[in-house]
């Protein structure tokens, strides 16, 4: 049995924080640590301080989402695939955009070694256009080396994730969510064996608007004209998804969420 832990979106530098405080005693519990580092640049992509850190505190694999291309130091760290294991979106339509879209990890757990396969998906609805996330991760499958695989679907509908994880379902052992900041209460094992979550929630400013402080999203939707975001201050919240899998299917999942007093 191997057990990973996933972490939502990390947002900014209370992000970075509850995650490098959090991080090592939740690993404890796991076997394998796939982090969601996609605004833990200030909002925006992920640095190489952001990521060191992250590696540093236990992660074992770092996915990104829309705002992978954000911050520049992503080209350096996709170009350092050894000491980086990150995972960026799967389904672009540029066959020559830098990284890589699932990575093959030998994972040790308590009775050996198992084969875990990490990818992340873009969605479409709501989003800017990609490539078909449904075909890309069919294509994928194909292959019959990949292990157990886990899915972090970063889509902003959740019908479209639904549909994703009833159309994987038995193929993959978990299609979990990110993009929405907000953790869903939908958690179950599908009835082929995949776990699924809607959104596993964020990891940034608890007092906020998905993370930035509230009054640009509030005068921005009051004024309808843009306003300037910045990263919320104060207390942070970190949302997990546990995921026990066995034979490439789950077999447990539970939801995990902390807020700093
Ligand atoms: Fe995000
Ligand atoms: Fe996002």
């Amino acid at each position: 049995m191997m057990r990973v832990v996933f972490v939502g979106d990390v947002f900014g530098q209370p992000g970075r924080r509850v995650l490098g405080a959090q991080l090592p005693g939740l690993r404890q519990r796991a076997d394998f640590a796939i982090v969601n580092m996609e605004n833990a640049a200030g909002g925006f992509g992920v640095h190489r301080d952001a990521a060191d850190s992250a590696l540093a505190a236990g992660a074992d694999c770092l996915t990104l989402g829309n705002h992978a291309w954000h911050h520049k130091d992503i080209y350096a760290l996709l170009g350092d695939e050894l000491k980086y294991p990150i995972v960026r979106p799967l389904n672009l339509s540029d066959p020559g955009a830098p990284g890589v879209g699932w990575r093959t990890f030998d994972v040790k757990t308590a009775t050996g070694t198992e084969r875990l396969t990490v990818v992340n998906l873009l969605g479409r609805v709501f989003m800017e256009a990609v490539a078909n996330p449904f075909r890309a991760i069919d294509d994928l499958l194909e292959r019959g080396d990949l292990g157990a695989v886990f899915v972090d679907m970063h889509a902003e509908a959740t019908s479209e994730k639904q549909a994703l994880a009833w159309h994987l379902d038995g193929r993959v052992a978990a299609v979990i969510g990110t993009h929405t900041h907000v953790p869903t209460a939908d958690t179950r094992i599908l009835p082929g064996g995949t776990a699924f979550q809607a959104d596993a929630g964020f990891t940034g400013p608890h007092d906020s608007v998905i993370g930035s402080e509230v009054g640009g999203p509030v005068q921005k939707f009051l004024t309808e004209r843009p306003h300037r975001f910045g990263v919320a201050a104060g207390r942070a919240e970190l949302n997990a998804v546990f995921v026990q899998i066995e034979a490439g299917k789950a077999v447990g999942v539970e939801r995990y969420r902390y807020v700093e007093e």
